[in-house]
C-alpha cells in the first residue's frame, strides 16, 4: 500500500465515522420499526464498524528492532562457517519509533542486503547493520534525498521522525558505471547465480511505503546501503 493510498484510507475512515455515529443514535430511536428490520440495520452498522477496525489494523505502523535482530541472528547462523562478522547496532530511540513496512517484505529485503554484502566480501570482512532514528530537518543537506514525500504528508515545515537503516560492508565495492543500474529489474553483476531481483524488489517496496533506498560505494573499500523509513 503506498503512502497516498494510506492517506486516502485514513481520510475515508475519518469521513465514515460521523454518518455512522448518526445511524447508531437513530437506531435507538426506532421503536416503531419491526424487530426484524432493526436487527438488519444493526447488523449493517456493526459490519461497517468492523470494516473500519480492519482498515485501521492494516495501516498501523510497526517497530522494527526485534524483526531486524531476528534476521541478523538467522544470517549469522547461515554464514557461521565464513570468517565474517555481522554487527548490529540499534539506537534506543528506534524502539519507540514505528514505521510503515510490510513485515515479510521487510525481512526479505534485509536478508537480500545482508546476502549481497556477504557475497561482496570474498573471504573475510566486516559488516554492520546500524539503525538510528532521526528527525527530518528540511534545512539539512541529508534530507534532500528524502524528496518532498515526507514534507507533503505532514505539511510544510513539520518535522518527521524517520528511521535510517544502514548496511555497511568492507567488500569489493561497486564500479561507478554500474551503480546507477543496480535497482533495475534483472541487473546482476559478477554473480554466477544472481537474478538481479533483490534491489529491484527492495526499491519497489520501500518507495511504496513512502521511504527511500540509496547505495554509495567505493571500489576496493566497501559499500553502504541506506534505507529510510517513515
Ligand atoms: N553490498 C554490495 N557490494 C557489492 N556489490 C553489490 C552489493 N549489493 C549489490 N551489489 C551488486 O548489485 C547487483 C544487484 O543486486 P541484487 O540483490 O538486486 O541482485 P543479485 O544479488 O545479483 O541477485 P538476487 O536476485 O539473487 O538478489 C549484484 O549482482 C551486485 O553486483
Ligand atoms: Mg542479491
Amino acid at each position: 500500500m503506498n503512502l497516498e493510498t494510506i492517506s486516502n484510507n485514513r481520510q475515508l475512515l475519518h469521513d465514515i465515522r460521523s454518518p455512522l455515529a448518526v445511524l447508531t443514535v437513530l437506531m435507538q430511536e426506532l421503536n416503531s420499526v419491526p424487530d426484524e428490520m432493526r436487527d438488519l440495520l444493526s447488523t449493517a452498522v456493526n459490519r461497517i464498524n468492523e470494516i473500519i477496525n480492519e482498515q485501521q489494523t492494516l495501516i498501523r505502523k510497526t517497530v522494527i528492532p526485534e524483526i531486524v535482530k531476528s534476521v541478523v541472528k538467522e544470517k549469522r547462523y547461515e554464514y557461521k562457517t565464513k570468517p565474517i562478522q555481522i554487527e548490529c547496532h540499534i539506537e534506543p530511540e528506534v524502539y519507540l519509533t514505528p514505521v510503515r513496512i510490510n513485515v515479510s517484505d521487510f525481512k526479505r529485503i534485509l536478508s537480500n542486503l545482508i546476502n549481497n554484502s556477504v557475497e561482496a566480501m570474498d573471504g573475510n570482512g566486516n559488516m554492520t547493520v546500524s539503525i538510528f532514528s532521526r528527525t527530518d530537518d528540511p534545512t539539512s543537506q541529508r534530507s534532500d534525498d528524502l524528496d518532498k514525500l515526507t514534507l507533503e504528508h505532514r505539511g510544510v515545515g513539520a518535522t518527521a521522525q524517520l528511521i535510517s537503516i544502514e548496511i555497511t560492508d568492507t567488500g569489493q565495492g561497486i564500479p561507478p558505471e554500474v551503480l546507477p543500474k543496480l535497482m533495475n529489474k534483472g541487473a546482476t553483476f559478477g554473480k554466477e547465480k544472481g537474478q538481479g531481483l533483490g534491489l529491484y524488489h527492495a526499491k519497489k517496496c520501500i518507495e511504496g511505503w513512502g521511504g527511500k533506498i540509496s547505495i554509495c560505494s567505493e571500489e576496493g573499500k566497501g559499500t553502504r546501503v541506506e534505507m529510510v523509513l517513515i
